[in-house]
């Protein structure tokens, strides 16, 4: 089974208490899952591989460590999951972005995709998908078969918040994706939303409603 990471500092508990205030506005949500996407990519990111570099400091030639250069993908679910693109491309910016389209229908919950274009050299990235939520996990589980389909074999999720239903679903379908949360709360609602949760993050992200 995957691993399951939940984020433990108190950075990201702070802001995330201010993401799930519902007196918090677009503008201000937006910068907020930026940089909690930016501070969960330190976790994220933590066993990417290095390699060694000769260089020159002012004083003396030393060995130091570099990022090994392995290839990266980031791919956000849309809408939602592009707010946390820039916070990750400020700490990867050699990664390329591939995009899946999902809406989850309201009446059946079932995720419908109607977008996917990923970098062309898919079996050779490691991709980081990114959803601010994880609610019954119809939509993670959706698009990281969409990658699979398409030549990808190493996936990482990294949500925001989710779900114990969420977790247990792409769990079960994908146990070989790590999964990476800045919260994990109680239960789905009877609307299958995610309980405290934060509304939404579509909506709140992008000011539709
Ligand atoms: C939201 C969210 C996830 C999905 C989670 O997207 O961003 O993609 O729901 O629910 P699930 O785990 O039950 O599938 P939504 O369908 O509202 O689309 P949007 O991002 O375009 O608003
Ligand atoms: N999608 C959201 O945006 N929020 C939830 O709580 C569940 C699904």
């Amino acid at each position: 089974m995957g691993e399951l990471y939940v984020m433990d500092h108190p950075l990201i508990k702070h802001k995330l208490t201010y993401i799930r205030d519902k007196r918090t506005g677009s503008k201000e949500f937006r910068e907020l899952v930026k940089e909690v996407a930016m501070l969960m990519g330190y976790e994220v990111t933590r066993n990417l591989e290095l390699r060694d570099k000769e260089i020159e400091t002012p004083v003396s030639k030393t060995t130091s460590q570099v990022i090994a250069g392995k290839k990266l993908g980031i791919v956000p679910i849309l809408r939602a999951g592009l707010g946390m693109v820039e916070g990750m491309l400020s700490l990867l910016p050699a990664a390329k972005v591939g995009h899946v389209g999902l809406y989850r229908d309201p009446e059946t919950l079932e995720p419908i995709e109607y977008y996917c274009k990923l970098p062309s050299d898919v079996e050779e990235r490691e991709f980081i998908v990114t959803d601010p939520m994880l609610a019954t996990g119809g939509s993670a589980n959706a698009a990281i078969t969409s990658l699979k389909n398409r030549g990808a074999t190493n996936i990482r999720l990294m949500c925001l918040i989710a779900a114990p239903e969420g977790v247990k679903a792409v769990q079960e379908a994908h146990p070989d994706v790590d999964i990476y949360l800045a919260g994990l709360d109680e239960k789905l609602n009877d609307h299958a939303y995610i309980v405290p949760g934060l509304g939404d993050a579509g909506d709140r992200l992008f000011g539709t409603k």
